[in-house]
């Protein structure tokens, strides 16, 4: 029988992670469970629990320490353009506006960290970086590929600094999606979005974690549109991981109570999703 060493699992495993600002700790030996390749993790929790903090640290910007692997592989001993390369990172504040056109700026994120090549078979352009250096065409192709896929090809020829608070965080979606990466980290994708947006991103960020075999994270605050898109969730309190679980193991009645200091009720409505509704603030 074959034993696999945890070490060379696929996917990405955060063990004993600890950050911080300065001497003030934010994240305290933080360890999730082993994130599998394919599947989107939901990161909630309220407001200061140390989310963006943590999404920022494993993008490599912050000081952290402890354990960060993707398939095997240490990313804290990479060198930052090798880490680069496999991680994709939305902050939450939305991109600048600049003088730049959607799709100049997501064709400028590909040329600065080059697609990967994920076997998949979607987009047009599937060179790998080392075997063949995509051609001058192949960053456009996808970029535009990306921005059809997101639904706001019709924004490709427009400049940021012309768009809505919604519609750049759309463009800096596809700057980070376009790339493929092995980790996908998105810090409230959705918060400028409108109902149908909100949806429609959910759906290709999901789709795409699976087409791609990336580990997606997404943080955000609507825990029933996180548990409709969701394979699992990890809650965080205080820097700390305070549940970890598919959206019904997880979102419970009690955690709300626990994490979020609500009086709430976790019901399923009559097609089956999950829907949270809040009584209180206790
Ligand atoms: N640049 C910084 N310097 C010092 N402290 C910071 C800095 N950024 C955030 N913090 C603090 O770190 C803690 C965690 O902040 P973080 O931004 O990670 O929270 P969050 O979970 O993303 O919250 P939100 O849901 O409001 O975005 C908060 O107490 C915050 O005040
Ligand atoms: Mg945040």
């Amino acid at each position: 029988m074959i034993v696999m060493d945890q070490g060379m699992s696929s996917g990405l495993v955060v063990e004993g992670v600890s950050l911080g600002y300065g001497r003030t700790p934010i994240i305290r030996d933080l360890t999730l469970p082993a994130l599998r390749p394919g599947t989107l993790t939901a990161l909630i929790g309220p407001n200061g629990a140390g989310k963006s903090t943590l999404l920022r640290g494993l993008a490599g910007l912050g000081d952290l320490t402890g354990s960060v692997r993707l398939d095997g592989e240490d990313l804290l001993r990479l060198p930052r353009s090798e880490r680069a390369r496999r991680l994709g990172f939305m902050p939450q504040s939305l991109p600048p506006p600049i003088s730049l056109s959607v799709l100049e700026s997501v064709v400028g994120s590909l040329r600065a960290v080059p697609a990967r090549d994920t076997g998949a078979r979607a987009g047009t352009a599937r060179g790998s970086a080392e075997a063949s250096p995509p051609t001058a065409g192949d960053p456009l192709r996808r970029a535009y590929a990306t921005l059809a896929e997101i639904g706001i090809a019709d924004l490709a020829n427009r400049e940021l600094s012309a768009l809505s608070g919604g519609q750049r965080q759309l463009a800096g979606l596809a700057q980070a999606v376009a790339r493929r990466p092995g980790v996908l980290m998105l810090d409230e994708p959705t918060s400028a979005l409108d109902l149908r947006h909100q949806t429609v991103v959910m759906r290709e960020v999901a789709r795409l974690t699976r087409e791609h075999g990336m580990v997606t994270i997404v943080v955000m605050h609507d825990i029933a549109l996180a548990a409709r898109h969701a394979d699992q969730v990890a809650v965080l309190r205080g820097g700390a991981l305070q549940a970890f679980g598919t959206p019904r193991e997880a979102i419970t009645a009690r955690l709300l109570a626990e994490v979020y200091d609500i009086e709430a009720r976790v019901e399923t409505c009559s097609r089956g999703s999950l829907q949270i509704i809040v009584d209180h603030a206790l």
